[in-house]
């Protein structure tokens, strides 16, 4: 269990504190020359994607264009500032699809950890046609629905009639996905339940125990071993209707007398 607690639906993320987002803004060029709203009418795609940044937790979290995209954010000049800021076709591009899980993986380092044991990873540097971090998450924004978006990354690889002859996994992925909802939606309602109640019974230490349990379900998933997936989302599942249970049955002795 780490020290502190990690507020519910928060992916526990391996982080060196970041600066509050104001301030990491403040002196970063690529954000004061790439707000210009004269680049509106200029370079409108460019702008376009300026505006989803703004709009992304990526945003929010502090975590700045040159945290992904390279390049001198300290220089005022546009050439100074873009030196490194490589086309993603360009393997040294820290954005080139091979290079993205250690990109990405400087925050993200569990799914990172994870996603290089995959099937997915061992396609990835063979040169196959194979999914890196951007092709199911969107790095600039948070567009609605992440689950759904992933989920149609699934079906444009996996379906019948694919070169690559690929297992048909997309609604086992979805199942699996849906069962981690539903286990999402009862550890919260769980939280509050006991929370409410000043943690009657040791629950507190149980409720963390499952909220650990399911974030490390979560870094699994990039193993993309959908059967041990599948095996720790039943279990999970399990113990937290239990605990649901027993919650459910206090209060309704608690209503009766
Ligand atoms: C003084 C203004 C200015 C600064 C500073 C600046 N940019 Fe740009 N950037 C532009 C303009 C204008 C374009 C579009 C024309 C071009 O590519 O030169 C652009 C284009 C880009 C592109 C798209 C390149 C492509 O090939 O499509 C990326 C990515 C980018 N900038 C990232 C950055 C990052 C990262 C930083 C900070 C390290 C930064 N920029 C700093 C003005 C700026
Ligand atoms: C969390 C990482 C991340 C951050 C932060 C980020 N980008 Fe990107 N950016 C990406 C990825 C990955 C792609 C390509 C896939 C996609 O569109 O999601 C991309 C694509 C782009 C493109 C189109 C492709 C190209 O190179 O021409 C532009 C332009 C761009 N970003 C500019 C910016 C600017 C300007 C900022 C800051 C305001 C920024 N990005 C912040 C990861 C990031
Ligand atoms: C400098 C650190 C940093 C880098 C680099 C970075 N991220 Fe993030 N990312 C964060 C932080 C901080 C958050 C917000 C914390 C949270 O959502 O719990 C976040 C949130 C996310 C989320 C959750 C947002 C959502 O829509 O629910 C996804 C997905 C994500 N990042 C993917 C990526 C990908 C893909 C890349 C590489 C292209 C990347 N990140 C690069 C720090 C980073
Ligand atoms: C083949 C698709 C796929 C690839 C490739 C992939 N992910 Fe994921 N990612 C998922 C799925 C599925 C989830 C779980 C969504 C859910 O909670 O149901 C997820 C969740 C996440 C989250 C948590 C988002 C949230 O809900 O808060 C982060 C952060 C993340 N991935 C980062 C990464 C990084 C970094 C990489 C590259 C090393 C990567 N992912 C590669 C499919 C993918
Ligand atoms: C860009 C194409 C692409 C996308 C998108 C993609 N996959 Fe894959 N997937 C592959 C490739 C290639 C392999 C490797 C097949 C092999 O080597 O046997 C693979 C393998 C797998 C395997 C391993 C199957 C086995 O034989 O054990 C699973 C499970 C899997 N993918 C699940 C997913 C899920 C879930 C998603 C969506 C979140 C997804 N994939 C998205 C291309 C893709």
């Amino acid at each position: 269990m780490p020290a502190y607690r990690i507020p519910f639906g928060l992916v526990l993320l391996s982080l060196a504190p970041l600066p509050l987002a104001s301030e990491a803004s403040a002196d970063n060029s690529c954000i004061n020359c790439h707000k210009n709203p004269a680049y509106f009418a200029q370079y409108p795609k460019l702008h376009e994607y300026y505006q989803q940044w703004t709009a992304s937790p990526h945003k929010e979290a502090g975590v700045t264009c040159d945290d992904c995209h390279g390049g001198d954010a300290s220089a005022e000049e546009i050439e100074n500032a873009h030196m490194g800021v490589l086309h993603m076709n360009d393997r040294q591009s820290a954005l080139h699809y091979q290079r993205q899980p250690d990109t990405c993986g400087q925050c993200h380092r569990d799914k990172q950890r994870q996603f290089v044991q995959s099937k997915h990873f061992t396609a990835l540097v063979a040169e196959r046609t194979a999914p890196t971090c951007s092709t199911c998450h969107p790095a600039m924004s948070r567009r609605p629905e992440l689950r759904n978006i992933v989920l149609n990354a699934c079906r444009t690889c996996h379906v019948e009639g694919n070169a690559d002859n690929l297992p048909l996994i997309a609604d086992d992925a979805e199942h699996i996905f849906n069962q981690l909802n539903i286990a999402s939606g009862l550890l919260g309602w769980t939280r509050i339940h006991f929370e409410s109640q000043d943690w009657p019974n040791g629950s507190q230490d149980r409720v963390e125990d499952l909220e650990a349990r399911y974030e490390a379900i979560v870094d699994h998933v990039h193993q993309f071993d959908l059967q041990q997936t599948a095996d720790e989302a039943a279990d999970i599942l399990g113990a937290l209707r239990e605990i649901f249970e027993e919650a459910r049955s206090a209060r309704e002795r608690q209503d009766q007398g």
